[in-house]
């Protein structure tokens, strides 16, 4: 059974992260290395065969896809290859009720104490003189088409088929990437994703993203990536948690670096422990909604 309703799908937030939670979140580290991702997927899906042997389990999975024609054997050839599959797209009314969900619904940011609502960030501040660099949404699984977006059949097909085993947790996290003119070397001191990274979310793991705003132009808040690193890290990246460009284009060549582009509801699943990182919007706020399965 998909555990979408743990506490853990819930307080993801780094301010409300439980002592267990940390205590597993170190423990992830070790899903740095390739082999060990590969081992944990080995184990689960031996554990789930023999827990389906013994007693059916019961998934909840829509019948209904956004994505149906989606070609499923192409996306998953990319992702192993690339580390990256295009072309997802939301109809435009889920575009909208997301988009409204994150306008109507209070938010967060690490190491601030209060809610606010994104109506209340003027040129990257909060009114009481606050500068806000993200804004986390606040519940995004309480938004009726999130909720249906965790169930669909074709990405839980896509996710099962590339991690080997059905993800037993799926977190969805819909964040603001706030609209800046500092300059980029000042933003990363405050946003590390502005660095390229990559991410640690559990022991085997990947991600869907969609961006809910458009993101065209390299001043939009695009994701930008490093294609095939899921596979190959140097040393010299593997055990640091923020790479510089300089050094990043030491290890890859630039051909390698992917900017994706895309209109509303454009959306790409990708496997994180990739070499990844955004771009800090600069004209107007950046909103994107991720599913996390692990
Ligand atoms: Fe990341």
């Amino acid at each position: 059974m998909i555990d979408h309703t743990s506490p853990s799908m819930v307080s993801l937030n780094p301010v409300k992260r439980t002592p267990d939670q940390l205590y597993n979140n170190r423990l992830y580290g070790i899903s740095r290395f390739l082999w060990m991702r590969q081992i944990y997927s080995q184990i689960q899906k031996v554990k789930q065969h023999f827990q389906n042997f013994l007693s059916p389990q019961v998934y909840d999975i829509n019948s209904f896809s956004w994505f149906s024609g989606f070609d499923i054997e192409t996306c998953l050839a990319e992702i192993r290859e690339t580390a990256v599959s295009l072309n997802l797209q939301l109809p435009l009314e889920i575009v909208k009720e997301i988009f409204d969900y994150a306008c109507q619904t209070s938010c967060t940011e690490p190491k601030y104490p209060h809610r606010f609502w994104i109506d209340q960030v003027h040129q990257g501040s909060l009114p009481d003189g606050h500068s806000v660099v993200r804004a986390l949404v606040d519940e995004p699984s309480n938004c009726p088409a999130i909720k249906q977006l965790i169930h669909d059949p074709i990405l839980l097909e896509i996710v099962h088929r590339y991690l080997q085993y059905r993800p037993n947790r799926i977190t969805a996290h819909l964040t603001w990437s706030i609209a800046s003119n500092l300059p980029e070397t000042e933003i990363q001191k405050i946003y590390p994703p502005t660095y390229y990274h990559y991410d640690i979310a559990g022991y085997n793991f990947m991600t869907v993203y969609f961006y809910i705003t458009a993101v065209q132009d390299e001043y939009s808040g695009p994701h930008i990536m490093i294609e095939k690193s899921h596979l190959h890290k140097p040393l010299a990246l593997l055990f640091s948690g923020r790479h510089p460009d300089d050094l990043v284009y030491r290890y890859y060549s630039r051909q390698q670096e992917r900017i994706i582009l895309g209109n509303a509801g454009f959306g790409f699943i990708q496997d994180p422990s990739c070499i990844h990182k955004i771009k800090p919007p600069v004209n107007n706020h950046r909103l994107l909604l991720q599913l996390r399965y692990s």
